[in-house]
């Protein structure tokens, strides 16, 4: 039976492309059936380095996030990564699988990192290692992400691939990413060239999940555009990256298609849809936010949330890293 897994960082506010790119199809795939498990990834978060008192709250508020769009205790395992030591443990055995040329060819590293590698801390050169291990430590085989985690995912493949062969077994399963609808990519509001991120310095330029009715309309309303009105057909949107985006945008929170948008909005100018679109988000988005700030509250009952799905996971990944151990020859 396949099992899902995904994370999260709590760096930052949640913002939109994490919102459409992976929450809310965490939803999706848990109101399927299949066993689903959500990490709040804090061990990844600090790789750069965070303020603790921060680290503490965006952990908090990501839970909140998490309750507030749909994901529910009673059908997903829902945690934070540094209460299940298994993971730490099993990226050990995976940094040694590894090889120094395969992180090297990592892309978010080489970004991240900027020019100045040497200055780059450890964690973060081995960032995927700890990554595969969240997957692996579960033997999860679906992975719902954004396209920004393709090569982390194939990483994985990777990593297991290779530790079955050195090994001589067929233990770790091969990973799929979940890659799907039509905000896969959801790119920034000031540049339709760069992806939507939490730690863009322009707040601008994202949509934050916690942002009110007035700065989500301001947010949209000078979003970049050209001056065209929309195209009547897709295809007018090929070379048109900003515009493309705004449509997306509209038909991944109306669960709808970027086909059914262009023939509703087709031929009509930004200075129409822009508005229309700030009125969507806002009546998608407000109810989340609120219940984010109503959850936000009683930081106590996140917490025990928290504990509650990190003893569920350790019972599935303590198993798994014993038999890792026991494969490579670790008297245990
Ligand atoms: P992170 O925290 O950067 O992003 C969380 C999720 O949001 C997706 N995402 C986007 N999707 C569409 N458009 C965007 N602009 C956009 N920005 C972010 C990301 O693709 C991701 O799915 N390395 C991961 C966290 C992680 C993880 C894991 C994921 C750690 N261990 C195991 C899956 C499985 C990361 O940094 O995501």
């Amino acid at each position: 039976t396949p099992r899902v897994f995904s994370g999260i960082q709590p760096t930052n506010h949640l913002q939109l492309g994490n919102y459409l790119g992976a929450v809310k199809r965490f939803v999706d795939m848990q109101n399927s059936g299949i066993e689903t498990l959500y990490c709040i990834v804090d061990l990844h978060a600090i790789t750069v380095w965070q303020d603790p008192a921060d680290l503490t709250r965006a952990t908090r508020e990501l839970a909140a996030g998490y309750l507030a769009s749909g994901l529910d205790p009673a059908k997903s395992i829902l945690f934070n990564q540094a209460r299940v030591p298994e993971h730490v443990q099993l990226a050990w055995v995976f940094n040694c699988v590894a090889r120094m040329g395969w992180l090297n060819r990592m892309t978010q590293f080489k970004d991240k990192a900027g020019k100045n590698r040497e200055a780059a801390s450890v964690g973060l050169f081995t960032y995927p290692s700890l990554m595969a291990a969240d997957i692996l430590a579960y033997h999860a085989t679906k992975v719902p992400v954004g396209e920004d985690q393709k090569q982390h995912l194939e990483l994985t493949r990777d990593i297991a691939i290779k530790f079955n062969n050195d090994y001589g077994v067929d233990f770790f399963p091969v990973t799929e990413p979940v890659i799907e609808g039509v905000a896969t990519r959801v790119m920034s509001l000031r540049d339709g060239s760069k992806k939507m991120s939490k730690s863009d310095p322009s707040d601008m330029s994202r949509i934050n999940l916690t942002d009110d009715a007035d700065t989500i309309a301001k947010k949209f309303r000078k979003a970049k555009t050209d001056p065209e009105p929309l195209p009547e057909t897709l295809d007018g949107l090929a070379d048109r990256p900003e515009a493309r985006n705004l449509v997306n945008i509209y038909a991944a929170l109306g669960d709808s298609t970027a086909d059914a948008v262009i023939a509703e909005f087709g031929g009509r100018s930004f200075s129409d849809f822009k508005p229309r679109l700030a009125d969507l988000a806002v009546e998608k988005l407000s109810p989340l936010s609120s219940e984010m700030s109503r959850l936000m509250q009683d930081p106590a009952e996140i917490d025990r949330v928290l504990e509650g799905g990190a003893e569920r996971a350790r019972a599935i990944a303590a198993p798994i890293l014993k038999r890792t151990y026991e494969i490579v020859g670790m008297v245990t």
